[in-house]
């Protein structure tokens, strides 16, 4: 009887619904203006976008082709489980596996050393940093450690420690956003193990911690524990392939964990990411053996996509570590030419280090800001409002003088405070 009810119930809502949620015979995407909006605005986004770190120049069409001329599109596939220790494999988790190996070594790990994951985004690969950064302390201690993070990190970091009801401390910035060595000295509490996360390159101004000179007071200060995460969205893309690439090794600075994204530098369309730390910290984390999936599940997520591995092993095979080390080269080539062209119209402009292609600078009109997507900020050590560019690969010295010539027509009158 309660059936009969809840399927006549059921039927009616169905038939309230008609037609608006079901399908149309009649349907056609081509005059769809929801989707035409959705194609609008990322041929404007592929033009003149400079504010958000993105990689507009995607060189993924052969693979879609790849991937329907094979009928993988018909298949649901399914990474869950650990690429690291292959036990049940649903989807492309060798494929997994062979990026993390790819790109291990680059941030310092050997790779048989090196425990990894093609995260969900950079967000996701801080959650995995913080989680098992919390738990190795406190298998290593018995406490509950207390996590130190920058005012100037991204906020997704502040968000994790909130979810993971971590203690924090933030630590103040100096004017190019990055930790300053007394105040985290003066924060660091002595008795409590010690999660700090570094940014290496926050969002705004690429403002990069000096993990030397923090590592410096962590040795003199001595907590009973440390594990250090690096959160290296951006510059952890194209660092490992320049100049700088001590910036991101492990080998040199000795963090434990480091995320970056992959729909930043490396040029992927979906987000995602790249995780890495040691087998010797995950060896202090539960390891959730779970029989229907046939293996240990110590990551966060079950479901993760296979595609994107697939994605990210396709542009590593086809650029190679040459491939990245043109589109890094060409980011700090069309920096240069940017602080260039604002220095000969006057415009006043930051950037944080050498390694960044952030730069910053006062905020121009809406139009232009509108104009080129550019992200607001404000920071009264720098006269106020403030906008920044932000160079990646499919950045071209023609973008550049478009939005120069733009700036020019409409110099402000706002000048930096000091
Ligand atoms: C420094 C930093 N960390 C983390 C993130 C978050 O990365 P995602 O957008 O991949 O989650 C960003 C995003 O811009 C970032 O700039």
């Amino acid at each position: 009887m309660k059936t009969n009810l809840s399927l006549i119930l059921a039927l009616i809502l169905l038939l309230a619904m008609t037609p608006a949620c079901l399908a149309e015979e009649a349907y056609s995407a081509d005059s769809d203006p929801l989707l035409q909006g959705v194609i609008d605005r990322a041929q404007a986004f592929s033009e003149n976008h400079l504010g958000y770190p993105v990689n507009d120049d995607i060189e993924l069409k052969e693979f879609y082709e790849w991937y329907l001329s094979n009928d993988i599109d018909r298949v649901m596939m399914n990474n869950a489980g650990d690429p690291n220790d292959i036990t049940a494999n649903h989807g492309a988790l060798e494929v997994e596996n062979e990026v993390l190996r790819f790109f291990a070594p680059y941030y310092g790990f050997e790779p048989d050393e090196a425990w990894g994951l093609i995260s969900a985004s950079g967000t996701d690969g801080n959650d995995h940093g913080i989680y098992f950064g919390r738990h190795y302390l406190e298998d290593v201690t018995g406490m509950k450690p207390i996590l130190y993070v920058s005012t100037e990190s991204h906020y997704s970091n502040m968000r994790l420690a909130e979810l993971q009801q971590l203690e924090v401390r933030l630590i103040d910035t100096d004017e190019m956003g990055a930790m300053i060595p007394d105040s985290f000295r003066t924060a660091l509490d002595p008795e409590r193990p010690a999660l700090v996360v570094f940014s290496m390159g926050t969002t705004f101004k690429g403002g990069i911690d000096d993990q030397q000179a923090i590592n410096a007071i962590l040795d003199e200060v001595a907590p009973p524990a440390v594990y250090r995460h690096v959160d290296a969205a951006l510059f952890g893309g194209y660092l490992p392939f320049s100049e700088y690439a001590d910036k991101v090794d492990r080998r040199v600075l000795g963090f434990d964990s480091i995320a970056i994204s992959g729909h930043k530098f490396f040029g992927i369309d979906d987000p995602c990411g790249l995780f890495f730390t040691s087998k010797e910290v995950m060896a202090h984390q539960n390891p959730y053996d779970i029989s229907y999936l046939e293996g240990s599940m110590p990551m966060i997520n079950c479901s993760r996509s296979a595609t994107n591995p697939l994605k990210f092993y396709w542009i590593a095979r086809h650029k190679g570590a040459e491939g990245f080390k043109a589109m890094a080269d060409k980011m700090f080539e069309v920096t240069a030419y940017l602080k260039e062209k604002l220095d000969e119209i006057g415009w006043s402009y930051w950037i944080s280090d050498p390694c960044s292609t952030t730069v910053f600078f006062s905020r121009p009109d809406e139009a232009t800001m509108q104009k080129y997507f550019l992200a607001p900020d404000y920071d009264e050590r720098f006269g106020g409002e403030l906008a920044h560019v932000i160079v990646m690969p499919n950045v071209g010295k023609d973008l550049i003088d478009r939005f120069v010539a733009d700036l020019q027509t409409q110099q402000t009158t706002l000048e930096p405070a000091a």
